[in-house]
C-alpha cells in the first residue's frame, strides 16, 4: 500500500492518524498441535477445540523480540516506500521522515532499556523517539493511541509502531496450558498526520484497565515486588494465566469497549465491514462477535495459523485480511483488544 503524501496544510494540533502501510513477519519456524502432544499431555483435538489454534511460530535459538520487530518495521517502511521507490517515501520524506517509534511488547529484549530504541537503530531510524508500551496483549491499540497523540500534539507527523511479542521465551515449554496458546510474531503499521476524514484515519478510541486482576495474567518474579534470586521457582518465572477467569473478562471487556467506541462514533455494528479482535482464542472472537451481532463473515480470524501472538496479533490480523483480498478503500473496521492488567481498547480504522 504506497504512502499518501503528507497535507502540509493540515494544522499539527488537529490532525489525525492515518494509516500508510502494514508490515509483519512471524519466524519461520512452525510448531504443529501434533508436535506439541509428543512433549506433552495434550492433543490436537484438545486444543483445536478450546482455541481453534492448529500452528505457531516460535523463535530459533538465540532471537528475541527486536528481531522480530526489525523484520516487521522493515516491511512496513519498504511498503509505505512503494515498489522501487529510490529510498524516500510518497511524501518525499524517506525513512527519515519518521520521527516517533513505539514498540508494544510484554517481552522486551532487556528490562532495561526499552526495545524500540534499538529496533529503531537498526531500522536506520538513530535520533528518533523511541519507547516501548507495556499493555500485553493490549498493547497494539493502547500503542495506536498514543501515537495519534504524539500526530495530533504536533510532537510528530510519522510514527512507526510495531506490536512484537515472543511469548516461548516467556511460557514454560512444558506448560500445557499456556504451551499451546501463544505464539512469536510482529506486525507494524506506518502512522502519518493526515485529516480525520479521510482513508487511513484511526479513530475515536476507547481504553480502559482494572488493575484489582493484576495476577489473573502474570509473570510472578523478575520485577521489583520480587526480584529473582536463585531460590525462585521455575512457576514464579514463567508466564501464569488462570485461563477460565480471562476468558469471561476477555468476552465480557471487549464487548463493552467494541459498544463505547461505535457509540462514541456514533456508528452501530451494521456499520462495521470488518471487525479485527485480538486474537486470543478462536471461541473467545466467537462469543464476542456474537454479543455484537456481527456475523462471523465479518470477523477476522487468524489464530488457526500463529497462536495468540500477544500484541502483534491485530496488525497480523490486519495483513492476514488484507492478503486474503477482502478489504477494499474506505471499509470501517473495529479494532478490539483485551490483555493482562487487566487491560482492553477498541479504535475505529478506515481502511486507506
Ligand atoms: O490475550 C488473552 C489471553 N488469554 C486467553 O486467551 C485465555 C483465555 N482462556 C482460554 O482460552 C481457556 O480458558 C483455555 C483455552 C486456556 C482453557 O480452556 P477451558 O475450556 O477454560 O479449560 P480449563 O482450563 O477449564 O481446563 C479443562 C481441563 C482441565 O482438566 P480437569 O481439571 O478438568 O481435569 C485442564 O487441566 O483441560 C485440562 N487442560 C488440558 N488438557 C489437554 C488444560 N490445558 C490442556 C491441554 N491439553 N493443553
Amino acid at each position: 500500500m504506497p504512502l499518501a503524501a503528507v497535507d502540509a496544510a493540515v494544522p499539527a494540533a488537529s490532525a489525525a492518524a492515518v494509516l500508510c502501510s502494514v508490515g509483519v513477519w512471524v519466524p519461520p519456524h512452525v510448531v504443529t498441535n501434533e508436535e506439541l502432544a509428543r512433549r506433552l499431555d495434550t492433543d490436537d483435538a484438545w486444543i483445536r477445540t478450546r482455541t481453534g489454534i492448529r500452528a505457531r511460530h516460535v523463535l530459533a535459538p538465540g532471537q528475541a523480540t527486536s528481531d522480530l520487530a526489525v523484520e516487521a518495521g522493515r516491511r512496513a517502511l519498504t511498503d509505505a516506500d512503494g515498489e522501487g521507490a529510490d529510498g524516500e517515501g510518497a511524501d518525499g520524506e524517506g525513512v527519515d521522515g519518521v520521527d516517533a517509534v513505539i514498540v508494544a511488547t510484554t517481552t522486551p529484549d532487556r528490562t532495561c532499556p526499552a526495545t524500540a530504541p534499538l529496533v529503531a537503530s537498526r531500522l536506520g531510524l538513530t535520533g528518533a523517539a523511541a519507547f516501548d508500551v507495556a499493555a500485553v496483549c493490549t498493547g497494539f491499540v493502547y500503542g495506536l493511541a498514543t501515537a495519534a497523540g504524539l500526530i495530533a500534539s504536533g510532537v510528530a507527523r510519522r510514527v512507526l509502531l510495531i506490536g512484537a511479542d515472543a511469548y516461548s521465551t516467556l511460557v514454560d515449554p512444558m506448560d500445557r496450558a499456556n504451551a499451546v496458546i501463544f505464539g512469536d510474531g510482529a506486525g507494524a503499521v506506518l502512522l502519518r498526520a493526515g485529516h480525520a476524514d479521510e482513508p487511513g484515519a484511526l479513530g475515536p478510541f476507547d481504553l480502559g484497565s482494572d488493575g484489582t486482576h493484576e495476577d489473573m495474567i502474570t509473570v510472578a518474579a523478575g520485577g521489583s515486588r520480587v526480584p529473582l534470586t536463585p531460590e525462585t521457582s521455575r512457576a514464579d518465572r514463567h508466564f501464569a494465566m488462570r485461563g477460565k477467569e480471562v476468558y469471561r473478562h476477555a468476552v465480557t471487556r471487549m464487548t463493552e469497549s467494541a459498544r463505547t467506541v461505535l457509540d462514541r462514533a456514533g456508528r452501530k455494528t451494521d456499520d462495521v465491514d470488518l471487525f479485527v479482535p485480538h486474537q486470543a482464542n478462536l471461541r473467545i472472537l466467537r462469543s464476542v462477535a456474537e454479543e455484537l451481532g456481527l456475523p462471523l463473515e465479518r470477523c477476522a480470524t487468524h489464530v488457526e495459523s500463529v497462536g495468540n501472538t500477544g500484541a502483534a496479533s491485530i496488525p497480523l490480523a490486519l495483513a492476514d485480511a488484507a492478503a486474503r483480498g477482502t478489504l477494499a478503500r474506505g471499509d470501517r473496521l473495529l479494532l478490539t483488544a483485551f490483555g493482562g492488567g487487566l487491560t482492553w481498547g477498541s479504535c475505529l480504522l478506515t481502511w486507506p
